[in-house]
């Protein structure tokens, strides 16, 4: 078992963003799009409403959100990473939104507002990354008023009890065929377990416990959700799969959005990138010239929630 700091795990979790911000925010524009409208929709975002986004990184959930209000309302976006919230910022002004998003350096798990402030909290693949979930939804419920709404989203592959989730791994069986024939490489599994074959370990851990120990991750955010004191009012799944055409591009999408991957390779040496970087490029192309794929498979769990109007 690895020690485990809650603040050193934050600070190197923050600063891994810094090196791959404007990769992170280029796949995020090309992918994550629908997903915060999605959550922007189902938040029904009043003009005149105050919205937190935690964990904003590059702003993709706060500035779909900062369209739906008017100068009444206003979007707090909040994020460890400087690189991300430079990032955020700049883009806020070229959008011409930077009178209705603020974005600011603070951790989800003490947030620097006051009680009650916030009719809307969303949160797009970021709780995830937090050591202490369940100390960040405390705090997320203490900003937010009695009434007002929660809509998070975390990384999660196929809730397998539901319907949805069995029609889906039906749909899946194509691709069981396919990776028989060698036919598909799969993000980010494949360049996650080459990093671990290649590269060694690091003291401290790459994932929070959340994201690393979690069999049914969906069971577990539900109920941290509720202990936290929201109601739940629907939850939902979306899954997603992206084909990249290059073996380059499938690199950067892994080394930006692994966490493994990211943190690891900025421990090694430029010789082992190299070296590993070679070996990545030649099975990617050995598969591509079977007829084969690379894909970025990515999936949404939703939690749709809000603080009781009387607690
Ligand atoms: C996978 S990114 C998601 C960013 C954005 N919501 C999106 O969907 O594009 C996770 C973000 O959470 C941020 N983060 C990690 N730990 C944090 C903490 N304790 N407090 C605030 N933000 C944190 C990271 O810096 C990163 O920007």
């Amino acid at each position: 078992m690895k020690n485990f700091d809650s603040q050193i795990f934050k600070t190197r979790d923050a600063t891994s963003y810094d090196s791959v911000t404007e990769q992170f925010d280029y796949f995020t524009e090309q992918l994550s799009q629908p997903l915060a409208l999605r959550m922007v929709s189902m938040a029904e975002i009043a003009p005149t409403e105050n919205v937190l986004d935690i964990g904003t990184g590059t702003g993709v959930v706060a500035l779909q959100a900062a369209r739906m209000i008017d100068l009444n309302g206003m979007v707090y976006g909040i994020d460890l990473s400087e690189g991300m919230l430079a990032k955020a910022e700049e883009k806020a002004r070229r959008m011409e939104l930077d009178q209705k998003v603020k974005f600011s350096q603070m951790d989800a798990e003490a947030l620097n507002f006051e009680d009650q402030k916030f009719d809307v909290a969303l949160s797009l693949f970021a709780l995830l990354h937090f050591p202490n979930p369940l100390i960040a939804l405390k705090e997320i419920y203490r900003v937010t008023r009695p009434g007002g709404r929660l809509v998070l989203a975390i990384g999660s592959g196929i809730p397998i009890f539901s319907s949805t989730g069995w029609i889906h791994l039906l749909k899946r069986f194509p691709d069981l065929i396919r990776d028989l024939q060698g036919k598909r490489l799969v993000a980010p599994h494949f360049l996650d377990s080459l990093v671990q074959q290649h590269i060694p370990e690091t003291e401290e851990p790459e994932e929070s416990h959340l994201a690393s120990h979690s069999h049914n991750r969906t069971q577990s955010i539900r109920s941290l959700v509720q202990q936290a004191g929201f109601d739940i009012l629907k939850t939902y799944w979306h899954g997603h799969q992206a084909v990249i055409e290059t073996p380059e591009e499938f690199w950067e999408i892994q080394r930006t959005f692994s966490s493994i991957a990211r943190k690891r390779l900025s421990t090694a040496t430029p010789d082992e990138v190299k070296s590993l970087y070679q070996k990545f490029l030649e099975k990617c192309r050995a598969v591509q010239s079977r007829g084969g794929r690379l894909v970025y498979p990515f999936a949404a769990f939703y939690v749709v929630g809000h603080r009781p109007k009387a607690d």
